[in-house]
This record gives C-alpha cells, sequence and structure tokens, in this order.
C-alpha cells in the first residue's frame, strides 16, 4: 500500500482578506490531511495563494501600494488565520515565489515547444479605462462589468494552448473513470463543456502587467489558468533542481475544489498534465458552497464588518465549533445555508449535549458511585457485548468513509457513537444498579463506557482539534498521534483514578448569542 497521501486546496485570491467560505474547504482538507496522518501516512497538505492577474494590479493602484506590498499584508492575515483555525498545512504557495514563477515559465515553454501552446490573435470586448478584455455574457446591460462604460471589439496577440486536442482523452477520463466526484458534476462538465466541443484556451495578455512574463515573448504574460494550476506540482519542485517532493507526492490524491472551479481542474489541469506527459491526480472533489442568504458570499461582501467574520466565531465559540458546522452541517458534496442560529444550535446540540455531557456525566458518575477509581470489567453481558460491538462497527465505517472522502458521514458516524454511549447509559441505569449496591456491575458499565468514549473520541481528533485532546487527562491516557492507540476495548488498567477535567463546552443562550452577534455587525 502507498503511504503517502497528498491533498490540496485550491489556491485563494488575496483580493480582500479570507472568507468563511475560503475556511471551508481549507478546514475540510485538514480534517482529511489530519486523519491520514493518524492512520500512519505521510501526508503532505498544500494551500496557498493565488496572486497575479489584472484585479490585484488595480487594488494596489487604488490603495497607491506595490502590488506586493498590498499581497504581503494579505498573505499574513490569511496565514494568522489558518494558524487560528488550526490547519495543519506542510506548505503555503505563492505564485509570485521565485520558484513558481520559474516553473511556469518552464511549462509554458515546453509547451510551446512541442506545440501545444501556439500564438493566435485574441478577440474580444475591450473597456479601455479598464484595460479589461469581456465576453458578451460578461457585460451588464452592455457595458463593462466593472465600470458600467461603454466596450469596443479589440483583438490582441496571445498564445492559445491546444485544449480541442485533449477533447477524447478528457471525455474518456471523465466518464470512464472515478476522476471526478461527486457524479452530479461529471455531468455539469459533460453537458456544459465536452458535448458543445472542448475550445482552445487563451494562455497570454499582453493587456496585464502583473503576471509572469513569458520568457520567450516578454511582452506577454502568463494568463490565469496555466499560472495558478501547476501551483500543485510547482510546489513539490517539478522542473526544479529538488524535486524530491514530486517524486513522493506526485500524483495527488485529492485536489479538493469549490464546484464553480470544477471546470478548470477536471478539463484544463488534466489537459495540461497529459501535454506535461505527467501522471493525472487520482481524484478531483468539487464541493458545494456554504450560503449566505441563498448566495455564495464574496470577498467583498464578507469583509464589510460583518458577523460571519470567521476570526470573530472562533473567538467567541472557538474552533471547535465552526470546524464541527462546516464539517457536519453543510453535506460535502452539497450546498448548505450557514445562519447563526444553525451555527449556534449545532454547537449545543452536539458539543454541548451529545458529546460534553456524555463526558461529564459519565467522569461524574465514575465519582459518584466508583469513589472516582475505574477497574477492569468483571463479567461482560450480552448487552455489553452488542453494545462494543456497535461502536467498533461504526469505527470501522468511519473509516471507510474518510476512504470515501466523506468527512461529513465520518462526523456523523461519531455523534452516533456518542449518542449510542449516552443511550448505553440510560439503558443501563447505574442510579438504580447504585441503589441495590451493585458496584460491580457499575463498574463494569462504567469501564465499557469510557472506553466507548476514548475510541469515539480518538476519531474525533482529526476534526476538532482543541477540546477532544483535553479528554483523555481524565482517565490518566496519553494523547494519541495515531489511530493505532485505543482502536479497541481493554486498555483502561486497574485502579484507574478519573478525575474531572475542565467543562468542555459551556452551554449557549442562542436568543442572546444572536442579540450580541447582531450588535457587533452594526
Ligand atoms: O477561485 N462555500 O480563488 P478564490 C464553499 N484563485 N467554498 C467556498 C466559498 C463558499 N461560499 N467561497 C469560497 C479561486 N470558497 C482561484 C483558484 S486554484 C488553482 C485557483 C472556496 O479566492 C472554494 O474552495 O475565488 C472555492 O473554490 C474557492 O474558495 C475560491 O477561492
Ligand atoms: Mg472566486
Amino acid at each position: 500500500m502507498k503511504n503517502s497521501f497528498y491533498i490540496t486546496t485550491p489556491i485563494y485570491y488575496p483580493s480582500n482578506k479570507m472568507t468563511l467560505g475560503n475556511c471551508y474547504t481549507t478546514i475540510l482538507c485538514d480534517s482529511i490531511a489530519r486523519f491520514n496522518r493518524m492512520m500512519g501516512k505521510d501526508v503532505f497538505y498544500l494551500t496557498g495563494t493565488d496572486e497575479h492577474g489584472q484585479k490585484i494590479e488595480k487594488i494596489a493602484r487604488e490603495k497607491n501600494v506595490s502590488e506586493m506590498d498590498y499581497l504581503n499584508e494579505i498573505v499574513s492575515d490569511t496565514r494568522a488565520l489558518w494558524d487560528k483555525l488550526d490547519i495543519s498545512y506542510d506548505k503555503f504557495i505563492r505564485t509570485t515565489d521565485n520558484y513558481h514563477v520559474e516553473t511556469v515559465q518552464k511549462i509554458f515553454k515546453k509547451l510551446f515547444e512541442k506545440g501545444d501552446i501556439y500564438k493566435s490573435t485574441y478577440k474580444g470586448l475591450y473597456c479601455t479605462p479598464c484595460e479589461s478584455f469581456w465576453t458578451e455574457e460578461q457585460l451588464v446591460d452592455g457595458k463593462c462589468p466593472d465600470c458600467g462604460r461603454p466596450v469596443e471589439p479589440m483583438e490582441e496577440e496571445a498564445y492559445f494552448f491546444r485544449l480541442s486536442k485533449y477533447q477524447d482523452k478528457i471525455e474518456k477520463l471523465l466518464t470512464e473513470t472515478d476522476f471526478l466526484r461527486p457524479q452530479s458534476r461529471v455531468n455539469e462538465m459533460i453537458n456544459n463543456f465536452i458535448k458543445p466541443g472542448l475550445k482552445d484556451l487563451c494562455v497570454s495578455r499582453t493587456s496585464v502587467k502583473w503576471g509572469i512574463p513569458v520568457d520567450f515573448d516578454p511582452k506577454h504574460t502568463v494568463y490565469v489558468w496555466i499560472d495558478a494550476l501547476p501551483n500543485y506540482i510547482s510546489a513539490l519542485g517539478y522542473l526544479q533542481k529538488d524535486d524530491k517532493l514530486f517524486k513522493k507526492f506526485w500524483p495527488c490524491d485529492v485536489h479538493v475544489v469549490g464546484k464553480e472551479i470544477v471546470r478548470f481542474h477536471s478539463i484544463i489541469w488534466p489537459a495540461i498534465l497529459m501535454a506535461l506527459e505527467l501522471p493525472l491526480p487520482k481524484l478531483i472533489y468539487g464541493h458545494g458552497w456554504l450560503l449566505f442568504d441563498g448566495g455564495k458570499l464574496s470577498k467583498s461582501k464578507a469583509n464589510s464588518g460583518s458577523v460571519i467574520d470567521p476570526r470573530i466565531l472562533s473567538d467567541r465559540y472557538g474552533i471547535d465549533a465552526i470546524r464541527l458546522f462546516l464539517i457536519k452541517e453543510v453535506v460535502f458534496g452539497q450546498d448548505g445555508p450557514y445562519t447563526q442560529e444553525l451555527f449556534l444550535n449545532s454547537y449545543n446540540t452536539n458539543l454541548s449535549n451529545e458529546y460534553g455531557n456524555l463526558v461529564s456525566r459519565t467522569i461524574g458518575m465514575i465519582g459518584k458511585y466508583l469513589g472516582g477509581v475505574l477497574n477492569k470489567p468483571t463479567q461482560l453481558t450480552d448487552t455489553d457485548k452488542d453494545f462494543m460491538q456497535e461502536i467498533m462497527n461504526k469505527r470501522s465505517s468511519v473509516f471507510k468513509m474518510m476512504d470515501e472522502i466523506n468527512p461529513t458521514g465520518a462526523i456523523n458516524l461519531i455523534f452516533e457513537m456518542f449518542s449510542r454511549a449516552n443511550k448505553f447509559i440510560d439503558e443501563n441505569a447505574p442510579w438504580v444498579l447504585a441503589k441495590n449496591g451493585e458496584t460491580d456491575r457499575i463498574n463494569t458499565i462504567l469501564n465499557i463506557l469510557s472506553e466507548a468514549i476514548i475510541i469515539t473520541n480518538t476519531l474525533l481528533l482529526p476534526f476538532l482539534t482543541v477540546k477532544p485532546k483535553l479528554v483523555y487527562a481524565s482517565w490518566n491516557l496519553d494523547i494519541p498521534n495515531n489511530f493505532e492507540k485505543y482502536n479497541e476495548f481493554g486498555f483502561i488498567k486497574n485502579n484507574t483514578e478519573v478525575v474531572k477535567g475542565e467543562n468542555l463546552y459551556q452551554r449557549l443562550d442562542i436568543n442572546k448569542e444572536i442579540e450580541e452577534l447582531n450588535k457587533i455587525a452594526n
């Protein structure tokens, strides 16, 4: 079995501070990366920023700073946010990094020499003040969508990538293999792009200054996707002196992207890789959108003093709450709404009630009925064994889900395990047994209950990075860094002193919180 695992997020545009939408992909990838690390794999988790293009040039000009000064500020803010959210990325790539610039130039030249990139004429509708080309569909009331002024037909010399040449191969890739998931995205690609026929792609501009120059024709800069997509291989050292990482981690296990850029990742990217004669990534996963008032949150809307600022949410409610909401409540692969109410309810129901309460209740009963000391079970009943089997079966299903890149399915199972453990307490009613002085039986129940909690808690570590770590200390156990620990019942030793820890998640007064959040927003 291959023991390496390579996962990537899109590289985000630093056109403003990162939104909860960008956090969505980054957090989902982080839990997948952490899960695979705990499985003992050698993981490489890449994220970064997509820093070239006219928009950045324009923002910097408006702010009267250099592009680099502007970018450095947003990038350091982005990295601080990823640190705040416990993102365990292995590398942060910036497309302005020298090694990336050089690799893109080499790729461009290689494809040109091969004949897969050729020079021709780009025809479009041009807005002179904005120095931007637009297509008919992009216009608003026939005018420039940025400034509202008239546009005129213009031509410029440009390089094109021979995407049309790869039509048949791409079609086969999408229809005959498991390259793109979920299936709904495959149908979209076939109907919207493959059936109408792939057209060659414009890959250079003479009007955009803030970009990577084509080194053999420097009045051109490399245009958008052929600059951005190769980040996934330049980050590993492709065409560079040291390409150890490339040899080790390529092909990628999964590129996780939002559905609006699936087209670039499932059609253009594999065509570029085919042209470079490189192996293709194993999977493109196109997830859905986190919806705010029914729409995808844009960077400009999200940063106008809004309560859905991930920095505010994590300060008030903790990282676990944000991570849980994004992983559990938004079904991976589908769109899902964000509202304050949904977010706060998810915190109370899952973190405070189902999980936090289970832990404190269990520790409380060990204190009350067993004087805080837990021993190995003496005799297991059939219902005990059924309970243990159910926990172990669900545990296996969690691994299956994660193998299928289904973090929502996995975390739902984990919470079903907690819920099953809660039910086990009620079924056995230790408080009744206590009245009859059945201490031995209580010990058995609380022992397997404790172990079920620890087994489940261990599966939770890749998803929620803060509080679950604190649970082990109560049972005097080490925090595991792989799934080989606490992988079956039987690890609690005789005479284990169980001590109360801090309350994991305080219950929230939802109406009060909504009021507070609204105050912050205004
Ligand atoms: O597209 N819900 O960058 P970008 C879920 N630079 N995910 C969301 C989201 C939302 N509401 N909003 C943003 C670009 N995202 C290019 C990518 S890759 C070679 C180049 C996430 O800053 C989601 O992953 O517009 C989406 O694809 C990405 O942010 C878009 O980021
Ligand atoms: Mg975008």
